[in-house]
């Protein structure tokens, strides 16, 4: 039962809580009727301290296709916030309004705080380089959509894994699958934090680093591509020299498996050239319309309202 539950980070529901969600979202897809009206009646806040295209708009989406209604805002420069309010004071306050709420914020640990001063469920849309859930449920429902249940599969991550907190979500959630092999792309400033590679250790993951996407391509099953995180580098110089360090092209997916699949939580910068949209084996347009469906599985049972 995941009724008033907060999502702060992947390890928070179990992976049954997670089939549940997802074979929820599925139902959805095949009838967008399902569950239509559900929420009729009840609030969300999206509160966004950072920009946000496909999080934000598929969580309003979910909500207003729930039957349900939003409030917020898109930037921290049209609240209290800028007057100098605290987090805590505007949770305590956005729970007197809504049903549940929705955060991102540019500071680790964020939406942990926010839980604790919080009436209602928090779900963290993304906690500085942290983590991010909901992105999350998107990555796996679309792996299980494509290839099925995840299992015995190599992944890569490639780009900035430093700073990317999609990345920091996904592994800690995909460790928890049987035969999941990880293999991380990215150059020796960008690599995987070690908060991550000990989860990983500690699960006995089978994963290795290197800084060659085209060693490693014919072995893949899923490509996650991730552009480079360059507002929480601390100097533009380092951003120019590392920006375009994988630029994937149609002749490097050559190489790669008939059946892999790229994904990229976007937005994408230039990592992904626009003629490999075209290329069956490019899912990330689907990706974010699974990202509407988990959300409103999601909401649903956050706040009980599916069956
Ligand atoms: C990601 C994020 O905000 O972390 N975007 C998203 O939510 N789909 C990835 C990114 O910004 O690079």
């Amino acid at each position: 039962m995941l009724k008033g539950r907060h999502l702060i980070e992947p390890g928070n529901f179990s992976l049954e809580e997670l089939d549940g969600l997802f074979g929820l979202a599925e139902r959805i897809e095949e009838d967008p009727r399902y569950l239509r009206d559900s929420c009729r009646g009840r609030v969300l806040a999206a509160l966004f301290f950072e920009p946000s295209t496909r999080t934000r708009l598929s969580f309003e989406a979910a909500m207003l296709r729930l039957g349900g209604s939003c409030l917020g805002f898109a930037e921290p420069g049209s609240s209290s916030a800028a007057k100098g309010e605290s987090l805590a004071d505007t949770i305590k306050t956005v729970s007197c309004y809504a049903d549940a709420i929705v955060m991102r914020n540019p500071k680790e640990g964020a939406a942990l705080l926010a839980s604790r001063y919080s009436g209602v469920p928090v779900i963290n849309a993304g906690d500085g380089g942290h983590h991010h859930p909901t992105q999350t449920l998107t990555d796996l429902l679309t792996i299980r959509r494509m290839r099925g249940q995840p299992g015995n599969i190599t992944v890569g991550f490639c780009g900035d894994l430093r700073f990317g907190r999609t990345v920091h979500s996904l592994a800690k959630a995909l460790a928890r699958y049987p035969a999941v092999r990880m293999i991380f792309i990215s150059p020796p400033e960008l690599t995987v934090p070690e908060y991550i590679t000990g989860i990983l250790k500690k699960e006995g993951v089978d994963y290795v680093e290197t800084d060659r996407l085209e060693k490693v391509m014919s072995g893949l099953d899923v490509l996650y591509m991730t552009r480079v995180q360059r507002e929480r580098f601390f100097n533009e110089e380092d951003y120019i020299r590392l920006k375009d360090s994988y630029i994937l092209t149609a002749q490097k997916m050559e190489s790669a498996k008939p059946d892999m699949i790229v994904l990229h939580p976007l937005p994408r910068v230039n990592e992904i050239a626009v003629e490999v949209d075209s290329d069956p084996r490019a899912v990330y347009f689907k990706q974010t319309k699974y990202g509407m469906y988990v959300r409103m599985a999601l909401i649903a049972s956050i706040l009980g309202a599916a069956a």
